[in-house]
This record gives structure tokens, sequence and C-alpha cells, in this order.
């Protein structure tokens, strides 16, 4: 018989040995626990601090790691080296819904996160996307309006469908992504069954210093998955965590997941005249104007083996921009270029970058210094010019920024539509020319479901307005879908909304 190898003993977190996994020390066995238990102080005082804050959006999600490989030559439109042909990139990959707390079930009907961080040999580079290439708004400002308006309520606490449809019905940009979120694509099967999209547009730079705008899509190799509603119901109650076991599970048996990168480019001087804002996140590009290009496959193929340390302490940030990739004028990019960094000082603290998960892997030379839990050691000298051998700005290689042109008066003014910029055209293309006819008759469910759930007058009027706006013959399915309901017997319209909650109700 073989002898099962001795576990290490056991330590304090200052690597003394531990007299007992389980015994205080007290005086005598009856009575009182000594103060200089210091190893169940520890324990006790080291559970306390166990949480962070949860991520204000986006806060029920998991990941994996990888790397992304370039297949295809792109290098006319990038310099960036994580997109030179051949390279291999290891890299981070985060998936989540955003309006759901931690514990929040994978299932909800709500966009999927899709965060990327490739470990690139001239820095960390994140690509911050979602499931979904559009997005519900398109001016920062009212980008925690819309949050709130999903999450819960000052007074009960609960979420609230009126709340979310009196927010998007007086937001009618959000047309397009509210279109896409009531569709088959807002409650993908898996994680592994859904695309990504970087959604914003962004500059890419060649060596030449010519540049391009570009917008991102990660296709899934595993094809394209969703629940139905009922399915994404049951799952809720059936497993909370479903999406998160999903992707760990089918790393952990070899079953790796993929994703191939492909790019729409624009020259950048289409930009200006362009049929549509390029810039305006609501919108898509069609593909018959700007087709897909490959680029490369990201393939997952490790489990991280502390959640907390790998994932939960992740820190995601669209302003990790590398050399050869750049911001467009997209409002919401520019926004979201403070939001991130700001969050992570918050949530994690002033040194989050030092974090194994978020440490570069090419050399840093930066002059910060100092503050909460630093460890890297800095040397001097500590400020720049210095005459000490400190490092320098190589201007010459580095110093003309990703930019455009730019001047005017300051203004708050919404942007200054193309040619076929409003706000429905393209969700009524979805409707008329992408969708089948089961995947409408499923739309026309799924909204008057969700609107069956709690929205009252005015609010319900004006979402059936907007959804006339988006399409006559949906706008008419959805108002005489939602009013026969509400004709027949109340309890009947209610058990059509939420099944499970009603039957519950009824048998206490
Ligand atoms: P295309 O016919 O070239 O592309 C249609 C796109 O729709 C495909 O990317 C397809 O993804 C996607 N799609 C298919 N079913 C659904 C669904 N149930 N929910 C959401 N997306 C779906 O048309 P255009 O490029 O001219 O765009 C037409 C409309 O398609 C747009 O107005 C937009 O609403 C939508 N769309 C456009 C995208 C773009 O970047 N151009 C991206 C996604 C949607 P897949 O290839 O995986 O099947
Ligand atoms: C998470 C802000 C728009 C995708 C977050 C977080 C904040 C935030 C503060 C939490 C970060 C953290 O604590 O780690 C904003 C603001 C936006 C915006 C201010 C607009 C002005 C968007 C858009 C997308 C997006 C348009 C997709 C294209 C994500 C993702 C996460 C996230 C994927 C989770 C990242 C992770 O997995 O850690 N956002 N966001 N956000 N956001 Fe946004």
């Amino acid at each position: 018989m073989t002898e099962e190898p001795k576990p290490p003993a056991t330590t304090t977190d200052a690597g003394i040995p531990a007299e007992s996994d389980e015994h205080s020390l007290t005086v005598g066995p009856g009575g009182p626990i000594l103060l200089q238990d210091h190893y169940l102080i520890e324990q006790m005082a080291q559970f306390n601090r166990e949480r962070v804050p949860e991520r204000q959006p986006h806060a029920k999600g998991s990941g994996a790691f990888g790397r992304f490989e370039v297949t295809n030559d792109v290098s006319r439109f990038t310099k960036a080296a994580v997109f030179q042909p051949g390279v291999k990139t290891e890299m981070a990959a985060r998936f989540s819904t955003v309006a759901g707390e931690r514990g929040s079930p994978d299932t909800w009907r709500d966009p999927r996160g899709f965060a990327l961080k490739f470990y690139t040999t001239e820095g960390n580079y994140d690509l911050v996307g979602n499931n979904t290439p559009v997005f519900f708004i398109k001016d920062p400002l009212k980008f925690q309006h819309f949050i709130r308006s999903q999450k819960r309520r000052a007074d009960s606490n609960l979420r609230d469908h009126d709340m979310q449809w009196d927010f998007w019905t007086l937001s009618p940009e959000s047309a397009h992504q509210v279109t896409w979120l009531m569709g088959d694509r807002g409650i993908p099967r898996t994680w592994r069954h859904m695309n990504g999209y970087s959604s914003h547009t962004y500059m890419w730079v060649n060596a030449a210093g010519e540049k391009f705008w570009v917008k991102y899509h990660f296709k899934t190799d595993q094809g394209v998955e969703h629940f139905t509603q009922h399915e994404a119901d049951q799952m809720a109650s059936a497993d909370t965590d479903y999406h998160t076991r999903d992707l760990f599970e089918a790393i952990a048996r070899g079953d790796y997941p993929s994703w191939t990168l492909h790019v729409q480019v624009m020259p950048f001087e289409d930009a200006k005249n362009y049929r549509f804002n390029p810039f305006d996140l609501t919108k898509v590009w069609p593909h018959g104007d700007y087709p897909l290009i490959e680029v490369g496959k990201m393939t997952l193929d490790r489990n991280p083996t502390d959640h907390h340390a790998e994932i939960e302490q992740a820190a995601f940030e669209p302003n990790n921009l590398v050399p050869g990739i750049g911001p467009s004028p997209d409002r919401m990019l520019l926004g979201r270029l403070f939001a991130y960094a700001d969050a992570h000082r918050y949530r994690i603290g002033a040194n989050y970058k030092q974090l194994p998960v978020n440490a570069p892997t090419s050399p840093v030379h930066s002059y910060s210094k100092d503050g909460a839990m630093r460890y890297a050691k800095v040397s001097d000298p500590v400020y720049a010019p210095n005459s000490k051998g400190g490092p320098r700005a190589d201007t010459e290689r580095y110093g003309t920024p990703a930019g455009w042109h730019s001047d005017g008066e300051m203004v708050r003014s919404a942007y200054v539509d193309h040619a076929e910029d409003d706000d429905w055209g393209q969700a009524g293309t979805m409707v008329r020319d992408v969708l089948n006819d089961a995947e409408r008759e499923r739309l026309v469910d799924n909204i008057v479901g969700h609107l069956l759930n709690g929205v009252t007058e005015p609010v319900l009027k004006r979402a059936f307005e907007y959804w006339h706006n988006v399409d006559k013959d949906l706008g008419d399915r959805v108002e005489s879908g939602v009013r026969a309901k509400q004709d027949e017997k109340d309890p009947k319209a209610a058990e059509q909304a939420n099944p499970a909650r009603e039957s519950m109700q009824r048998k206490a």
C-alpha cells in the first residue's frame, strides 16, 4: 500500500507553524479564550476583510486565461506589436452580466461583458467590450443614470421594469440595443456561445503613421446559441452560476473555447461623410460597407486557481491602449478612459497594477511611487527630468499620439447627424432583414412578457410608440399582445409575467 503524501504543516500568515486547526487556546477546557491566540485572531480578522467592493456594473462574472495568435497580416493597418503576423500573446478574459450583483443568476436577460487583457511586449492592452456591437446610450453623462435604472429602486430595493422602460422610452437612442437585448442574443446559452464586440470605434495607426478607424468582432468558434426566456428562468433557479460553471468545466476537461477576431477597417477620411456617424455607439457599420477582415484567434485554456486573486481583482481599463492603437471621438469611449482606473483605485487600491493578474509582463519604468500595499521597489531618481540616469520618454519613437484634429467652441450638444442617422433605422433593419419569423415571434413574446412585468401607464404607452418607431408591424404585435393579456383576468396576466413567483405566492 502506498502511503498518502503528508500535507504541509499549517502556518500563520507569517509562516509560523500553527498549534491546531481546530481548537482555540483556552484556560482549561471550560475557560475563556486567550488574547495571545494570535492564530485565531488572524483567522477572524482576515475573514472580516475577505470581500472587496463588487464592481459597480458587471459585478457577476468569471474568467480564464489563454492566448491570442495572429493568423493574418494586418500590419498595413496597425503597428501594434500584438497584431503583427504570427505573434502570440498571453491574455486574460472575464465575462459578466451588467446589472446583477455578485450572487445574481448568470442567465438573467442582460448584455454580457467581454473584457480582455493582452500582456503585450509594449505593455498591457485591454479591450473591454460586450457581446453586443452597440450600446443603449451615446453620452457618458447618461451612463450612471442608465445603470441605476437597471439596478434597484431606492424604496423597495427591487429591480423594476417600470423604471427600466421609463429610462429606455425617454432615451430613444437605446432602441437598437434594446431590440438586440429582447432578441435571442439577450440570453446566451453560455459565454462560450456568444460573440464579443469592441462596440466602440478605435483608431489604428500603421508604421508609416497612416490612421484608420476600426471595429472589432470576436466571433465564437463554438457557434452562437441562446436560451429562450423559459429555459433561462428555469436555469436561474436550477443553477444560478450556470455560465461560470460551464466555462470552468469546459476548460477543465480540455474543451478549450476559441473566438476568431475580425475587424472592420474604415479609411480615416471616410469618417467625415459616411452615411452613419461612425463614432456613434448606438450604430453598427453594415458589413456590406466595411467587410470583416480576419486577424487571429483567441483561445482560453487555463482556469484561475484563485478566483479572488485572478478574476475578482482583475482590473480591465479601456485606457490601456498600446502604440498603434488609440481612441476615437466616441464620447462614451472617452468617458470610459477615466472611469475604470478610478474604479480600480477605489475598489482594489492605488497599487492594483502590481497584482500579478494586472501587472504587465513587459518592463515597467514609471515614476509612480509609494501608496498602500506597494511592494515593487522604486529606485532613485524619483523625478523627471533628471541627470541621474532615470527613465526618459522615447518621444522620437512614441511621441505622436494617435489623435485627430479638433477645434471649436465649447458646447453641450448632440452629435452632428450623418445622412442616415436616426434612432430607429438600424434597429428596424435588424427586425426586418436579419431576424427570421421564429426569431421575430420570440422577440415579440420577450418584449410582451417584459412589459407585463410591472410596467405602468404612461410608460407602457410610450413603449408601444417606441416599438412602432422601430417597426410598425412589431409595434402592433407588441401592443396587441400586451393589451390582450391585460384583458384577461389579472392573475393570468401575472402568471404569464412570472409563473414561478406567482405560483409560489398562491401556495403561500
Ligand atoms: P449582415 O446581414 O451583414 O449582418 C447581420 C448581423 O446580424 C450578423 O453579424 C449576425 O451575426 C447578426 N445577427 C444574426 N442574428 C442576430 C440576432 N438575433 N441578434 C443580433 N444579431 C444577430 O447585415 P448588416 O451588417 O448590414 O447589419 C444589418 C443589421 O444587423 C444591423 O442594423 C444590426 O442591427 C445587425 N448587426 C450588424 C452587425 C454589424 O456589425 N454590421 C453586427 C451584428 C448585428 P452572425 O454573423 O454571428 O450570425
Ligand atoms: C465595468 C463604467 C460603458 C463594458 C465597468 C465598471 C465601471 C464602468 C465603473 C466597473 C469596473 C470595475 O470595477 O472593475 C462605464 C462607463 C461607461 C461604460 C462610465 C460609459 C460611459 C461600457 C461599454 C461597454 C462596457 C460601452 C462595452 C462596450 C464593461 C465591461 C465591464 C465594465 C465588460 C466589466 C469588466 C470586467 O470584467 O472587469 N464599466 N462603462 N462598459 N464595463 Fe463599463
